[in-house]
């Protein structure tokens, strides 16, 4: 049976890998991110037809709201729900500007609050449905540099885990990825070179790694909770 998947930044990195492999194994996908041009030719370029692109800005309450009325006009009930957006301003917490902290927080932890919050209704009437929210390593170690970031994500472990005891009566399953070093976008500017020798498995990951696991996640029928860390290890060098 096909499942209606919302990828919300869905248009590149890690998003588009979840978006690809949920699209390969048959699944309708949503694509959803700020640039409308952009989740529209990530949703073009899926395997399967149906698949569509829209423009939201997660860190706007009518906007997150908007979408997902459109959705359910247009689509039906959503699924799965998978939060891929997300943003980082590094730099070190005397030097990080109010308004960069701001629009970290709305856009990383504030917005997957507004779509879970969204999509409950969808996942209430279909008797069930599964969220897979991504957080990062850093959300569970810290990083220098990354103070605003890593409150964001650890405040997204707080979040799946007690949205997951809410809705398990429901028979909805929310769970947590934390990727380490992944390579897109995000990552670009970074010396991979030297970064991946603090990697035990000596190298960045690739958005399909993470992808397998948001896969693992949505499909499996009775694990919800969890945080499922796609590092290479990482977490274990600190
Ligand atoms: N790459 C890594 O090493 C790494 C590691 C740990 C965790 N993560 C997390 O994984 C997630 C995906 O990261 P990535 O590396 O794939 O990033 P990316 O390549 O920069 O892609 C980010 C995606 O989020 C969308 N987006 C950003 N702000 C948005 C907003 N306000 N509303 C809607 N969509 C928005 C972007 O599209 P638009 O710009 O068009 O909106 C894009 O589709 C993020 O939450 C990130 O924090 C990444």
């Amino acid at each position: 049976m096909s499942r209606l998947c919302v990828v919300v930044g869905g248009s590149r990195g890690i998003g588009q890998a979840v978006a690809s492999l949920l699209a390969e194994k048959s699944q309708r996908v949503v694509v959803v991110s700020r640039n409308l041009d952009a989740a529209r030719a990530a949703a073009a370029s899926l395997p399967g037809a149906d698949h569509i692109g829209l423009n939201c800005d997660v860190s706007s309450e009518q906007d997150v709201q908007r979408t997902f009325e459109q959705i359910l006009r247009e689509c039906g009930n959503v699924d799965y729900l998978i939060n891929a957006a997300g943003i980082s301003r590094d730099a070190l917490l005397a030097r990080t500007r109010p308004e960069d902290m701001m629009s970290i927080l709305h856009t990383n932890l504030l917005g997957t609050m507004l779509t879970c919050r969204a999509s409950l209704r969808s996942m209430l009437q279909n008797r069930g449905g599964a969220i897979v929210n991504i957080g990062s390593v850093v959300g569970l170690k810290g990083n220098v540099g990354q103070t605003v970031y890593s409150a964001s994500k650890a405040g997204l472990q707080g979040f799946t885990l007690s949205l997951a005891k809410e809705v398990a009566p429901r028979n909805i399953r929310v769970n947590l990825v934390a990727p380490g070093l992944i390579r897109t976008d995000m990552t670009a500017a970074l010396d991979e070179d030297e970064l991946k020798r603090a990697v035990p498995l000596g190298r960045f990951g690739e958005p399909r790694d993470v992808a397998h696991a948001v896969h693992f996640l949505l499909e499996t029928p009775y694990v919800t909770g969890q945080v499922l860390l796609v590092d290479g290890g990482l977490r274990l060098a600190s």
